[in-house]
């Protein structure tokens, strides 16, 4: 019998997300002399994330076209399940306001920021998601990017996360072929317009928790279905079909890209989570490798390799039909991106469970402190990083999300001041583990700590802060929380080439 989950726990598993072997020489260090030795190349990049949905709002402003998280939220009240209300981001944090986003720029430049990533709306730009430019809203991000620069802020532009164009989601979104052109002729506009002053593109975010997991639960839930977590084998494997959808349009705008020869790099960002089996049981090893095969190894080896992992591909073969063009096989290896994002929340627990899809049971966090993405387990970003150097030729990576919620047993609020302790803890023992893949060879340049301001959380609405600025949603008023100062020190220490 396949287990009952309840919505917040499937939920909470998808956006968590599916995740690879022990650490190794960190074991006889305590965090604390690894953080002593922490020492950053001076080329580092010190950046922040965030997406547009989740911040911008002006939902219908200058033109804009619906994307379907406007009508996620406006027509199916989608966060409600989860937060009892019926809660949109057309206002978000108001960030699509230039007199709010320059406040937003002065802050970043407080904390020693030097690289922002941010993404366009796809629907700003393209209201129909192909056809008519609108030209307000490529001015929007004009502005943005010139402000940017005006304060010595990097700007690093993903073009899609996961804000599709509701007209192209009429005509049937990831599902329909022609997906791959519609986004290839909307990257070419993005890199036409801003990639004279762009120099860091990320062509899509997340494809594994997007596409197997987030869209098709929403789907589910509006549909009146009864969500399932996690997803059937045959939903699932259906879903590889839209996903490769992804990988092609990646490839064919990296393609696009270098073609225009601007002199910037391209890269994709996936949502990469070590694997750790209960026990060293047979059983237990073949899911975790299974389990990494599907969540990491997928992406990894598609856009690295420009092959899918066989195991996984016979083992979706036993459930649907799964074909792949020799000419989108040739496209992705002749393409490969210049740069790795990672995204790095938790690591994965697995136990076999031959009721389970896939043979894969998901172990629950172990954590006292229930973050909202997962188990805090630094040691599994070194142990990520290390794995990509070593079976993927070593590629530059950058960390692309890296951030931390916990919710009432966090971001405590007395005497006007914000206490985050957990989440800096968080962010300075990753930034260690970091630092420790760094001198153990990894190419990693790079770290997007997510996210600057709490903001609109998918799903979860407003209700999960993962900012180091705290927001008033109601007044839009910020606050630097304790690590937004501590993050600051981190970054100044680092220049200063002292330790932590
Ligand atoms: C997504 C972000 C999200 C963050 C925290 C990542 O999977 O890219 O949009 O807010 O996780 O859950």
């Amino acid at each position: 019998m396949r287990k009952n989950f309840n919505l917040l726990w499937i939920l909470f598993f998808a956006l968590l997300g599916c995740k690879t072997e022990q650490s190794k020489d960190s074991k006889n260090l305590t965090s604390q002399e690894i953080r002593q030795k922490m020492s950053f190349p001076d080329d580092f990049v010190w950046g922040t994330a965030t997406a547009a949905y989740q911040i911008e709002g002006g939902y219908q402003a200058d033109g804009k076209g619906a994307s379907i998280w406007d009508t996620y939220t406006n027509e199916h009240h989608i966060t409600f399940f989860l937060t009892g209300e019926k809660q949109t981001a057309n206002t978000a944090i108001n960030h699509y306001d230039r007199k709010q986003y320059l406040q937003d720029i002065q802050l970043m430049k407080q904390a020693g920021i030097r690289s922002y990533r941010f993404s366009v709306a796809w629907s700003r730009i393209l209201p129909e998601g192909i056809g008519e430019i609108n030209p307000k809203g490529v001015a929007y991000y004009d502005q943005l990017i010139d402000d940017l620069l005006a304060h010595d802020i990097e700007p690093v532009l993903t073009i899609y996360h996961w804000d599709l164009p509701q007209k192209l989601a009429d005509k049937g979104g990831w599902t329909n072929p022609k997906s791959v052109d519609w986004y290839a002729n909307y990257a070419n506009i993005i890199f036409d317009k801003y990639g004279d002053r762009v120099k860091k593109f990320i062509t899509f975010n997340e494809p594994f928790i997007n596409q197997l997991f987030l869209e098709p639960l929403i789907q589910q839930g509006i549909n009146h279905e009864i969500p399932q977590f996690p997803p059937s084998e045959r939903s699932f494997t259906k879903n590889v079909k839209n996903v490769h959808h992804w990988m092609i349009a990646h490839a064919k705008a990296v393609q696009n890209y270098r073609q225009k020869q601007l002199g910037g790099t391209i890269g994709i960002t996936l949502s990469i989570s070590p694997v750790y089996p209960k026990t060293q049981s047979t059983e237990d090893f073949l899911a975790m490798k299974r389990t990494d095969g599907i969540h990491n190894r997928w992406f990894l080896d598609a856009v690295l390799k420009g092959e899918y992992p066989t195991d996984i591909l016979q083992l979706y073969r036993t459930i649907e039909p799964l074909e792949f063009l020799p000419k989108d096989m040739s496209l992705l290896r002749n393409n490969p991106p210049d740069f790795i994002g990672i995204n790095y929340y938790a690591p994965t627990r697995v136990q076999w469970d031959e009721d389970e899809s896939f043979g894969i049971e998901l172990l629950p966090n172990p954590d006292d402190n229930q973050a909202f993405n997962g188990e805090v387990y630094p040691e599994g970003l070194y142990d990520a990083l290390m794995k990509i150097k070593t079976n993927y030729g070593n590629p530059v990576v950058y960390i692309t999300e890296n951030g931390a919620g916990f919710g009432k047993k966090d971001d405590q609020i007395r005497d006007g001041k914000i206490y985050d302790n957990l989440r800096c803890d968080y962010i300075r023992e990753h930034l260690a583990q970091a630092n420790r893949a760094i001198q153990n060879g990894a190419n990693l340049k790079g770290y997007y700590l997510w996210s600057f301001f709490d903001n609109f959380e998918w799903v979860f609405g407003f209700d999960r802060r993962f900012g180091v600025v705290h927001v008033d949603f109601e007044t839009q008023k910020r606050t630097p929380k304790q690590s937004f100062y501590e993050y600051a020190k981190i970054i100044k220490k680092q220049d200063l080439k002292m330790p932590l």
